[in-house]
């Protein structure tokens, strides 16, 4: 096959073309549409790096999903705002959190709509790092037992999926256990299996008040440059009995999702997070990209890259133009 006998610009010379040998669907059933949520009552505060991403209570929160499901969007991460932050992330795992609250009003409106739960402590502890932390170290064990307390208080809610974020070693079979001890083997965990220590975390670090009051998160996240280990990682997880991997961020580790979608037959998500959003709505502002444009071609390429399911603050943008 070769020029000029083969001329591969034949099959894209027309859409229609183009659509017939096209490869990689985006699909609405791809998306997961990320919430933050706050206690009171009728509060949407729009995030300063997140244009069109808000901090909602719980009532509005529920309207939300309506719209979300409307769309035909399957499923919502939440994200709990405490009132209060303690050194032991209290709220985590109290059933009147804010998170174990929008959960059990949602399930109760709409109880097709999966609801995923964030579980980590950052957002919960007073100093923001994700676990316990003694003499400026997070320790490891201590902090799997409140992992799988508070994944345990979202499953009593109602969540269908916990989502460890957190990174600790262990955690996902401490949840599973937990989980199953309480009769809850229906609950899926969908594990951040390979989570890097980003710096395009910040705007979400922003929405939730998180930032590491000291030091950072390189000793429990991933380093950036690491491949190999990702593997391990999501083979740990795995055996420990996690339903779904996910590789966060995206757009910057599309080689991970790739070498992790060869490796492994299971359910693949990946989480295009709020630095990939903000830089997208920064550059569509000043007019220096096509944001629309610039939203599709990311997602496609993380669909390409092999994941199945796409954590998304563009979702309900994407849904509507996919619909
Ligand atoms: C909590 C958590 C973080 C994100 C999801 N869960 C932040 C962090 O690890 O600092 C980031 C999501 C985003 O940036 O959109 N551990």
């Amino acid at each position: 096959m070769q020029y000029p006998i083969y001329r591969p610009r034949r099959t894209r010379r027309t859409e229609t073309l183009r659509r017939m040998v096209r490869e990689t669907r985006l699909s609405v059933d791809n998306l997961i549409y990320p919430l933050f949520v706050v206690h009171g009552k009728g509060i949407k505060k729009e995030i300063g790096a997140m244009p069109g991403v808000y901090q909602m209570s719980v009532d509005e929160i529920v309207k939300e999903c309506g719209e979300v499901a409307d769309l035909g969007i399957p499923a919502v991460i939440l994200f709990g705002i405490p009132d209060v932050k303690d050194e032991m992330a209290s709220e985590a795992h109290d059933p009147h959190g804010s998170v174990q609250l929008a959960v059990g009003a949602i399930k109760g409106v709409l109880p097709d709509l999966v609801v995923i739960t964030d579980v980590c402590l950052c957002e919960y502890t007073s100093h923001g790092h994700c676990g316990i932390v003694q003499d400026g170290d997070v320790l490891n064990d201590p902090t799997l037992e409140l992992l799988a307390r508070t994944a345990l208080s979202h499953a009593h809610a109602g969540a269908d999926i916990v989502a460890p974020s957190d990174m600790m070693d262990g955690r996902i079979a401490a949840i599973r256990d937990m989980l199953d001890e309480e009769g809850f083997d229906q609950v899926i965990v969908l594990s951040y299996a390979v989570k890097y220590a980003s710096a395009f975390y910040g705007p979400f670090r922003e929405a939730v008040g998180s930032t590491p009051l000291f030091g950072d998160r390189k000793a429990y996240q991933m380093d950036p440059p690491n491949a190999v280990e990702a593997l391990r990682e999501a083979a740990l997880d795995i055996e420990e009995g996690a339903d779904i991997i996910m590789v966060k961020p995206a757009l910057p580790y599309l080689d991970i999702i790739a070498r992790l979608r060869d490796r492994f037959d299971m359910p693949l998500a990946a989480y295009n997070v709020s630095g990939e959003y903000s830089m997208v709505k920064a550059g569509a502002r000043l007019d220096w990209i096509d944001g629309e444009r610039v939203m599709m071609e990311s997602l496609i390429s993380i669909r390409r890259a092999g994941a199945n399911m796409i954590l998304t603050y563009f979702a309900k943008e994407a849904a509507r133009l996919l619909g």
